[in-house]
């Protein structure tokens, strides 16, 4: 009962705001599938991460954060467990917006240290999952009798598109969090347009807090992308049943294989899904009809793996200065606080 306020024992309903701004029964946002189509006549192939993220994708995608060979997830939870607090001490008051929310696991550590330094709490969650979003808020909730939440079911860029406008908290600033390296999931150039847009949503003095997977050796990034068990290769390999289902198509997924590696010259994993013989895939809504050569290597997912001061660099030319950075003892996981540049 350490973090009841007596004044805020209101039902969790009443704490509880969902808001649609994208349809959530059509998510992915664009559902033409345009940028399937645009994958697939490449050369060499390549399919958008967003459609790993159908229901089984995201339970996939749970399951992976748990692996022994996934250091990711751990990583970052250790750090927030010793250093939230203290980052809650450094910036005063916040409302939370969280970009990417799923389970919210990371997150509470980050809301139970803000309610011991303020009172009315409020938590803003993204994602585009509302199942998963709706779930963690409501569990969120009944363990938090002084939180309030606002889950907006968005993607990134519609969000941070709106969030300006927002009426914000008096006396709070705004903290936007990005963790589990979803950073690295972007092309540097998507990076760059990510960091011009999370400035544009915030204002002066407001903070960003940033989880990035740094460098290290191959010998420790290659599992965690292909673990022994074989559950990133069926997350992989879901993203052809997903579109198997969203666009009727007849990829038959024995014919494909989960490939990755870590490329030293980019600092990326690159994972692939791997054609095993030459074959012929249709989607019928899409009206495509594609050609595998065998081994054909046709690209998923980038993860990029960054170097503390670089990332700064970038975050700066933003006018995203960094305030404070922490690390666990190994160095394989970073967290960067941010403040945005008063102008
Ligand atoms: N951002 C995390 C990472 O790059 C999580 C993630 C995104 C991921 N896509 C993935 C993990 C594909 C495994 C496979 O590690």
């Amino acid at each position: 009962m350490k973090f009841s306020n007596p004044t805020q024992l209101t039902s969790a309903e009443d704490r509880l705001q969902l808001e649609w701004l994208i349809d959530a029964e059509n998510s992915p946002e664009d559902n033409t599938g345009s940028d399937v189509i645009a994958g697939l006549s490449q050369n060499p192939k390549s399919l958008p991460p967003r459609y790993f993220y159908d229901d089984l994708g995201s339970q996939f995608f749970e399951q992976i954060c748990q692996l022994p060979e996934y250091y990711l997830t751990r990583t970052e939870t250790q750090i927030l467990e010793k250093y939230s607090l203290d980052i809650a001490k450094i910036t005063g008051p916040c409302e939370l917006v969280e970009l990417g929310s799923g389970s919210s696991t990371k997150t509470r550590l980050l809301l139970e240290s803000y309610a011991e330094i303020a009172a009315g709490l409020r938590y803003l969650p993204i994602d585009v999952s509302a199942g998963i979003l709706e779930t963690s808020a409501r569990e969120l909730l009944t363990d938090y009798a002084w939180l309030n939440v606002r889950a907006l079911v968005s993607t990134y860029e519609v969000a941070l598109g709106q969030l300006a406008s927002y009426p914000r908290l008096v006396n709070y600033k705004r903290m936007i969090c990005f963790l589990g390296s979803t950073l690295g999931n972007l092309s540097p150039a998507e990076c760059d347009l990510f960091f011009s847009q999370v400035s544009g949503a915030l204002q002066g003095g407001d903070y960003f807090l940033l989880g990035v997977d740094l460098h290290k050796s191959k010998e420790i990034l290659e599992p965690a992308y292909d673990d022994s068990q074989g559950v990133t290769a069926k997350f992989n390999l879901n993203m052809l049943q997903h579109l198997n289902w969203r666009f009727e198509g007849n990829f038959d997924l024995s014919n494909f294989a989960h490939y990755s590696l870590y490329n030293e010259d980019l600092h990326q994993i690159e994972m692939y899904l791997k054609s095993l013989k030459t074959q012929k895939v249709k989607l019928k809504k899409l009206d495509l009809n594609v050609e595998f050569e065998a081994g054909e290597m046709m690209l998923t997912e980038i993860s990029r793996k960054f170097d503390l001061s670089e990332i700064k660099q970038e975050l700066q030319k933003r006018g995203l200065m960094p305030v404070q950075s922490w690390s666990d003892s190994k160095n394989w996981f970073g967290l960067l606080l941010c403040r945005l540049q008063q102008v």
